[in-house]
């Protein structure tokens, strides 16, 4: 049986999942490569596309806007980000139009632009620079198109500063403490990555992308119950999660327990000079990982493996235990 023939019965969910561990053991790294290309993993492949449109599209949009109403700060934008905010929306829209034309596209009209996308059942006829033209600011719109959130940096004074986003989906962060802030400190709380020049060499490298250049990297964490918001803003909510999981039964775990994979690309805009910052976060239940032995393995042999300073910092010391526990009763690991 070849390569593609097995993959068939994987669902897409598995197949598409952006597995992140290339060996048994995770350290920090500057770990970017160049976007546009699929990667493989031992289940199929992921990366085709910049932005993915998948089957929790209608469903991740409206957790956005539920979130976006309940909390207004989710979307911040210091007020010389607007031509970023035109920029990120354009840039967004021709990837969509390029990758999914058969939905979405965009066209020009003399001054005007027009944004159909058929998933929506929208069409929005605009003019760059006229926020009266559009319902909601350029990026609030973009990221009302697409599951991917999104942070802004502004390059001035030999530094990236992350001036704007919407992220609905952080990972245990704020933007709303974060926003102004400069990329090292926007990363101060990671330990290790300060000592090894991990962050600085980051910030050199994203400072010389030419315009138009495409990076991505990915980064992971364990998730309880397969909340996609988990800002330090609701931490009162999924917060208790981590204990509840520890001390329940071991055979909930391969249920309640995602590993969390975020596929971030970095892209130098074009017109506003600015770096354009998507995270995308995908989420996939223990159960789902042990159906392919490798990655049930590999995981398992992380997570034994992370020094305690990372978990901690990731979040995980309470459940990496329980989740190297199943995997051993569940998915064969060291057997
Ligand atoms: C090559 C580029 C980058 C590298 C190598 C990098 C590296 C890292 C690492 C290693 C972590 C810790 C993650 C974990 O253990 O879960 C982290 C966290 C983080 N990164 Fe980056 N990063 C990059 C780009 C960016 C950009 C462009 C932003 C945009 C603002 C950003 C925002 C953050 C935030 C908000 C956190 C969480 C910090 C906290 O706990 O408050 N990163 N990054």
């Amino acid at each position: 049986m070849n390569a593609s023939a097995e993959l068939l019965d994987v669902p897409t969910r598995i197949a598409n999942f952006p597995f992140p561990f290339a060996k048994d053991s995770y350290r920090y790294s500057t770990n970017v490569e160049p976007a546009g290309t699929p990667a493989r993993t031992a289940a199929g492949e992921w990366g085709k596309h910049t932005i993915e449109i998948d089957e929790n599209y209608h469903h991740e949009l409206a957790e956005r806007t539920r979130i976006l109403a309940s909390d207004a700060s989710r979307y911040q934008s210091l007020p010389h980000m607007m031509p970023a905010q035109w920029d990120a929306m354009i840039s967004i829209m021709r990837m969509l139009a390029e990758s999914y034309p058969d939905s979405m596209s965009l066209e020009r009209d003399g001054t005007a632009w027009i944004w159909r996308n058929g998933l929506l059942d929208t069409e929005q006829r605009f003019v760059v620079g006229d926020l009266g033209t559009l319902p909601i600011d350029p990026l609030r719109f973009a990221t009302n198109q697409i599951q991917e959130d999104v942070v802004l940096l502004d390059q001035r004074e030999g530094q990236l500063w992350g001036d704007a986003g919407v992220v609905t989906f952080a990972a245990d962060w704020s933007l709303r403490f974060d926003v102004g802030m400069s990329f090292l400190q926007i990363h101060g709380p990671v330990p290790r990555v300060h000592a090894e020049g991990i962050v600085s060499r980051a910030q050199s490298f994203l400072m010389r992308l030419e315009p138009g250049e495409r990076y991505r990297r990915t980064n992971w964490t364990l998730t309880v119950d397969g909340k996609l918001d988990t800002s330090t803003e609701t931490y009162p909510q999924w917060g208790p999660d981590r204990t509840s999981l520890a001390q329940g039964p071991l055979e909930d775990v391969g249920d309640r327990l995602f590993l969390r994979v975020e596929v971030q690309h970095l892209i130098r805009l074009a017109t506003s000079g600015s770096i354009m910052f998507l995270i995308r976060s995908y989420l996939l239940p223990l159960r789902d990982i042990a159906s392919v032995p490798v990655w049930a393995q590999r995981l398992h042999a992380v997570l034994d493996d992370l020094p305690e300073d990372m978990a901690d910092y990731k979040g995980i010391t309470k459940t990496r235990g329980p989740a190297m526990e199943w995997l051993r009763a569940h998915a064969g690991v060291g057997s």
